[in-house]
This record gives C-alpha cells, sequence and structure tokens, in this order.
C-alpha cells in the first residue's frame, strides 16, 4: 500500500525527513517496496498545504530555506481539520516539544490516532507525559505510535529493545542522554567554566539563548521516562524522577574527578532492583575505562545490562537534521512493513 505522509513541523527534523524522502524514493522503493507520497504538510511558519496526490516537496524545501512561505497547495483547512480529514495514512509529529503540557503535540497525536492514522514522532511531549494513553489509543483504533526520535534521535534504541535485544531481560539503561551537557563538560575538562562554556554552546548553537531544559536535566528526564514507560513498563511520571542538571560543577570538581582516573558525566539511568523500577537524572563520576566515559562532545550514549549479553553499548548522534529525520524514516518503514 502506498503511503500517504503528512508532516506537523517542517523546522529541521520536517525538512530532514522531507530530503531523505525525496533523495531516497528509488532506493526505498526497489530495496523495501516502500512507495510514498508526502501530501500534507502544516506549519505555523510557512502554512498549510495539501494535496492528496503529493506535494512539490522541493519547491517547499527551496521556500523555507529562504524563510518564504508556501505558495503551492495551500489549504484552508485548519490544522486538526487537516489531520483527521486528509487522506494522510500516516503523520509525522514534529513540532516543538513542551514537557510541561506536551503542547499542540497532544491535541495533533489524539486526533490522528483516534481518526486511525499512524503517528511517528521525534517529540518527546507525547512521549514521556502521555505514551501509555497515546499507545492504548494507537491500539483501539489498529494503528502504530511510534517513537523511535524521542529518545537519541536516530541512534536505535526503543526500537533495538523491541527488535534485536527481544527476548534478552534488561535489567539496567544508563547513559548520556543530552549533547549539549555532554559537550559543556567535555569543554570543561579543558579549563573553563560553566559560565564560559555555556556561552559558547549558545554560540554553536548547541545550548537554547534559555538553556534551562538542557543544563537543569530536564531533557534528559523526558527520555528517562520515556525509556522507564517503554522499555520497563514502569508506569511512571516525569516528576516521579529524581533530577540533577549540571548547574553546580566547577571546575574544582573537574579536577577532583581526573585526580580519581574519572570523569563527569550527566547520566540518566533506569533499573530494576529489589522488584522496584529506581530512575535518575544526575551528574555521575564515571571511570575512564568505562564506554560511556570516552564519549565526548555532542554525542549520545547508552549500555543496556542485559542477562544473555552482558553490557551492550549504543553510541551515536542524540540530534541533527538527518539524524533525527532517519529515525522518521525508520519508524515509517516500521510502519510500511507492519501495517
Ligand atoms: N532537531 C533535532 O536535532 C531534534 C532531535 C531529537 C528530537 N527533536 C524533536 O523533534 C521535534 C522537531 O524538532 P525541530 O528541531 O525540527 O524543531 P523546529 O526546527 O523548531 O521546527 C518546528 C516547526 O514546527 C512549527 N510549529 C510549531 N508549532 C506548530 C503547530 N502548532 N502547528 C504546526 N506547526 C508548528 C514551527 O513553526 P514556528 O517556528 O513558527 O514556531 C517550526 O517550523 C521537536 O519536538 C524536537 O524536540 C529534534
Amino acid at each position: 500500500m502506498k503511503q500517504k505522509i503528512g508532516l506537523l513541523g517542517f523546522g529541521t527534523v520536517g525538512r530532514g525527513i522531507s530530503e531523505i524522502l525525496r533523495d531516497k524514493k528509488d532506493y526505498l522503493n526497489k530495496k523495501y517496496g516502500f512507495e510514498y507520497d508526502i501530501v500534507a504538510v502544516a506549519d505555523f511558519a510557512f502554512g498549510n498545504v495539501y494535496n492528496p496526490n503529493g506535494l512539490d516537496i522541493p519547491l517547499m524545501l527551496e521556500q523555507a530555506g529562504n524563510k518564504e512561505k508556501f505558495t503551492k497547495d495551500l489549504t484552508n483547512m485548519e490544522t486538526l481539520d487537516l489531520v483527521k480529514n486528509s487522506n494522510v495514512s500516516v503523520w509525522c509529529e514534529l513540532t516543538f516539544t513542551d514537557l510541561n503540557t506536551g503542547g499542540p503535540a497532544i491535541d495533533h497525536v489524539k486526533t490522528a490516532l483516534s481518526a486511525g492514522k499512524h503517528v511517528v514522532t521525534s517529540n518527546k511531549g507525547p512521549a514521556a507525559l502521555l505514551y501509555p494513553e497515546m499507545k492504548k489509543l494507537a491500539d483501539e483504533n489498529g494503528v502504530k505510535f511510534m517513537i523511535e526520535g524521542t529518545v537519541c534521535a536516530g541512534t536505535p534504541v526503543i526500537n533495538l529493545t523491541d527488535g534485536p535485544l527481544a527476548g534478552c531481560e534488561i535489567s539496567k539503561i544508563s547513559g548520556i542522554l543530552n549533547g549539549t551537557t555532554n559537550y559543556m563538560l567535555t569543554e570543561m575538562e579543558k579549563g573553563m567554566s560553566y559560565d564560559e562554556v555555556l556561552k559558547i554552546a549558545q554560540e554553536k548553537g548547541y545550548a537554547e539563548a534559555d538553556p534551562t531544559g538542557d543544563v537543569e536535566g530536564y531533557d534528559a528526564r523526558g527520555k528517562v521516562t520515556i525509556l522507564a514507560n517503554i522499555v520497563m513498563d514502569a508506569g511512571i511520571k516525569i516528576t516521579d524522577v529524581p533530577c540533577q542538571g549540571i548547574t553546580n560543577i566547577t571546575p574544582d570538581d573537574i579536577d577532583f574527578a581526573k585526580k580519581q582516573g574519572k570523569r563527569w558525566k550527566l547520566i540518566g539511568s533506569v533499573e530494576k532492583r529489589d522488584g522496584k523500577i529506581h530512575t535518575s537524572v544526575a551528574p555521575e563520576m564515571v571511570d575512564v575505562s568505562h564506554p560511556l566515559a570516552g564519549v565526548m562532545g555532542a554525542t549520545n550514549a547508552l549500555t543496556f545490562a542485559t542477562d544473555m549479553l552482558g553490557d551492550v553499548t549504543i553510541v551515536g548522534p542524540g540530534a541533527g537534521k538527518i539524524e533525527t529525520g532517519f529515525s522518521i524514516l525508520t519508524d515509517l518503514l516500521y510502519v510500511h512493513r507492519n501495517s
């Protein structure tokens, strides 16, 4: 069946997946029999467009790249009307993450699933705040709710536990879930203060003007919640995860760790212990011999403690246009294979 794809949000990730789908159309068809059209896009900045037979993606990428509004296939349909009443079979929710309320993404996802449309998303809001509810809604409507991109962008994490690691019992997942803070800790080891490093991270575009979500650990906490609920069926709320960021780490702390052959990392973890699930986000001194200690810069990494393979560590990008776009592709392919 030819998938009719819709995009909610045409920012970095929306454009990343659009470029991938534009450039790999023949390959994806030949290799996986995956046929598709992007038929709808709803974006605050560029407008709502709909063409049941397929949009002019090269033109839209050019216009968005020039910060111009869309001009072709414009529709008067409001976003939720488009979500419900277009011929889209799978919606990609790629608007901004709001870890307090979920933002408009919650309505987007609920409306799509209720209308019998699959949802693929890299938006942590619906996944961290309401995963069990969204999954139930998807199951009731016979569609998929896929969220690989919410943790470590396209680096396989969620689908890894469900696919290649299925059958292994996972007792602990721990690692570096936030690239911005890992970059900052890496640079602080070179002798700079927290404030100096934060300024550079903001100049390089790693940290936002308001860095709170990263440096206080809230972004990592959202990801820990997702992992706890999906991999370990923990049934926890985001506020149940104890959370401490890196704002209090000083150059003295960095020196202290170095002298002991250790290195500070902001570690998010989920562990099954004594019949309970324990979660946390906090800076930890990791021995330099541990695989996570060698992960420097804006990279993410997770170690899975398994009963049959021992520790399995995966290292890869945690952000980026194509890197996160790939997470959307991988979930689209899953939907294609399983629907
Ligand atoms: N970028 C990454 O590397 C990365 C990695 C992992 C996960 N993610 C997640 O993926 C999602 C997309 O990220 P992004 O980097 O692509 O964000 P982005 O560049 O900010 O793009 C989001 C787009 O959605 C539009 N938008 C906002 N609210 C909307 C609404 N209610 N309806 C329609 N469009 C709306 C925005 O328009 P305005 O600009 O006018 O608001 C913007 O064009 C986010 O949830 C993010 O946390 C991103």
